[in-house]
């Protein structure tokens, strides 16, 4: 491609693990709302979009939460923290809600029959517990967290991914039930501080293999 870098390009090269936000610089309300627009719009198996954003900007929460996320300063020096949680029940079919999603593509009632019928033996085949429902849940959280990553990279608004964090514990505070709720994926938002640290990554011609 021989052309100007595109907006795409420019967004992915903004966004980096930003270590350290300026605590000052808080986002607006219209411009964290744009993120999580994109994070709601993200795509997830079988479209059932088994999620939910909890934004915490209370300062006091986020001290509390700082010591059980490997002491990170991005936990309290970004303007919000998104909380990923990845649906435990409501994926399973005896909770009614994967029943929802499909009827509201109004297929026809043969077709959407065939639907919920490939879900639950796909379910009972590989999603045997809780853990397992956890890590097909938590995988479809971080394309959603990709998209909210890259929204506010567009905006010129930095980000971390954070899984260094203790779980139960992180849950235990915020008052998740693990049954209904895990959380997947801690996701500050904020302005940096410091220039952005270079991207290091592995060459192309390694990572990637065309098969013809
Ligand atoms: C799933 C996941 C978890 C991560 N957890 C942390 C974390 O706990 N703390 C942190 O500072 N960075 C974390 N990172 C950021 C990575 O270290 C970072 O993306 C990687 O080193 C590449 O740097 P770059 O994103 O700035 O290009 C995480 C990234 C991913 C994808």
């Amino acid at each position: 491609m021989n052309c100007p870098k595109t907006d795409c390009q420019k967004t992915i090269e903004f966004r980096h693990a930003c270590k350290t936000f300026c605590k000052k610089k808080i986002i607006s309300d219209e411009d964290i709302r744009y993120i999580l627009e994109a994070g709601r719009m993200a795509p997830s198996s079988f479209g059932m979009e088994g999620w939910k954003f909890l934004v915490i900007t209370n300062q006091e929460l986020k001290e509390k939460l700082r010591p059980l996320c490997w002491n990170q300063a991005q936990i309290t020096t970004c303007s919000h923290l998104v909380v990923i949680l990845a649906a435990i029940d409501a994926l399973r079919p005896s909770s009614g809600i994967p029943q929802k999603r499909f009827a509201r593509r109004r297929l026809p009632k043969e077709k959407e029959e065939t639907y919920i019928k490939l879900y639950s033996e796909f379910l009972s085949e590989e999603i045997t517990d809780d853990a397992k429902m956890f890590a097909w849940s938590s995988k479809q959280t971080y394309l959603a967290a990709m998209q909210m990553m890259l929204a506010a990279a567009s905006i010129e608004i930095d980000s971390c991914p954070i899984e260094g964090f203790e779980r139960e514990k992180v849950e235990e505070l915020l008052e998740i039930d693990p049954k209904e709720y895990r959380v997947s994926l801690l996701l500050p938002f904020g302005y940096r501080i410091y220039p952005q640290s270079e991207h290091l990554r592995r060459d192309f011609e390694e990572v990637v293999e065309f098969i013809e």
